[in-house]
């Protein structure tokens, strides 16, 4: 039985590698563009930084590491998102003394073992961005907006963000006891996980999908209605600069999220081809996070997109394929010799910095040129044992057809100025 990939990975290659590419010049040129720098994180940490961060309770924490011993009995994890380990990078490289604000975006493979199914993997890739060391409001808008335009930039339409503000721990701790109250009589109505959160984290109820469940949020009390004047402050400064942006979004009271570092603001992009359940990107500010990783006390606040679901979005939308002719040379030969002399010469224009294509097992000139087209090369090296006699080569320009013989001692010369070379 041949080998086969995990459940919940995927190899990535033709259109959907292309949209990775895409997306990753976009970000790296959009979140530049807003003063982000990029940080390259191990894919490894040890478990307890995400147990910390995420919190013990969490969903991801209790049912969806990947975690081991290593060989010297450490107990490791597979990332399972960016933050935790940007946080720790930040505090491990004094960036908080260095740097001031420090910004950065990260793009990298993330592990979480959840039931695969579509836009759910094991293995996905996120997008994301940190601002850390800043308490201000402006900072919740900024990141929001880097997000916005990044979409835009990528044509993303119809996509919707909503907005709530989760207070500070201590605001939250008086909320819970007011939900609890809430919950308690009407238990028999949630279903069999959220009568379990009941104990553990009644704030999931509020953004269960379950339709008894959400029957019963709907009358439940609003986190809003119980902020201090400081965090409804943070929030309508945050709102406020939103619209001045021209950023649409919407509040929703109810939404909570699966991590539980998160203070005052949260959002989350939600699109129609994603289905109810499945956000496009999420994110919020996490005040407490760097100091209970053995920080000195700062704000946050970022965001991260899973790629795949942003491929899922954007399928269907990739500009086809042009049907440019490129700047490339493809080297065709007909006969063993022609074969060997056909590498030189490949090898001798790619060292001069030109593209160039070849088919080096030697199939029938009329196959080699249709894959010359399909792989739209404006010019075809066209070398057979006559040409090898007369020490020459023919170049064929694909887009009108045109013919030329040039010397062998002449053909990188040639090529190279004619299909331009990249040195
Ligand atoms: P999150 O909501 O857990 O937040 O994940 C962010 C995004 O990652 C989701 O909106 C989704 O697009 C993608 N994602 C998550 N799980 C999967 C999966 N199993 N398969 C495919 N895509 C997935 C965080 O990770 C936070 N670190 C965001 C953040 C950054 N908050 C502040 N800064």
């Amino acid at each position: 039985m041949p080998f086969q990939r995990l459940r919940g990975t995927h190899d990535i290659h033709g259109e959907d590698a292309g949209v990775f590419r895409r997306v990753e010049r976009e970000a790296r040129k959009v979140f530049g563009d807003f003063g982000f720098e990029e940080l390259r994180t191990p894919v490894m940490e040890e478990k307890e930084l995400f147990t910390r961060a995420l919190g013990q309770d969490t969903d991801v924490v209790q049912k969806e590491m990947y975690e081991f011993n290593d060989r010297s009995d450490l107990r490791i994890a597979l990332r399972p998102e960016g933050t935790a380990g940007v946080v720790r990078a930040y505090i491990e490289n004094s960036f908080q003394k260095t740097l001031g604000l420090a910004k950065f975006y990260y793009i990298g493979a993330m592990f979480r073992s959840e039931r695969p199914q579509a836009g759910r993997l094991r293995q996905f890739h996120q997008i994301g961005v940190e601002q850390l060391g800043t308490d201000e409001p402006l900072a919740d808008a900024e990141t929001i907006h880097c997000l916005a335009v990044f979409l835009d930039k990528l044509g993303v339409r119809d996509y919707a963000i909503r907005l709530n503000n989760l207070g500070t721990f201590e605001e939250r701790k008086e909320y819970r006891e007011k939900l609890t109250a809430y919950f308690m009589p009407k238990k028999s109505s949630l279903c069999e996980d959220c009568q379990k959160r009941l104990a553990t984290n009644v704030f999931r109820i509020l953004d269960c999908k379950n339709e008894t469940c959400r029957k019963v949020v709907q009358g439940a009390p609003k986190l809003g209605d119980h902020l201090t004047p400081e965090s409804r402050a943070h929030h309508d400064k945050v709102k406020d600069a939103l619209r001045s942006a021209g950023i649409a979004f919407s509040e929703d009271p109810y939404m909570v999220r699966g991590l539980d570092y998160y203070t005052k603001t949260v959002f989350e992009v939600s699109h129609p081809k994603l289905g109810a359940q499945d956000a496009l990107a999420a994110g919020g500010r996490y005040d407490k996070l760097i100091e209970s990783l053995g920080g000195s006390p700062a704000g946050a606040v970022g965001f991260a997109l899973g790629i795949e679901r942003l491929g899922i979005v954007l399928a269907g939308t990739e500009p086809p394929p042009s049907k440019h002719k490129k700047e490339t040379v493809f080297v065709a030969m007909l006969g063993d010799e022609a074969v060997r002399e056909g590498f030189k010469l490949a090898a001798a224009l790619r060292r001069a910095g030109t593209s160039v294509l070849a088919d080096f097992s030697a199939r029938s000139l009329k196959s080699q040129m249709r894959l010359a087209d399909k792989e739209h090369c404006r010019y075809v090296a066209i070398l057979g044992e006559d040409e090898l006699k007369k020490k020459k080569i023919v170049v064929k320009d694909m887009t009108d057809g045109s013919q030329q013989e040039v010397p062998l001692d002449k053909a990188v010369e040639t090529l190279s100025k004619k299909a331009g070379s990249a040195c």
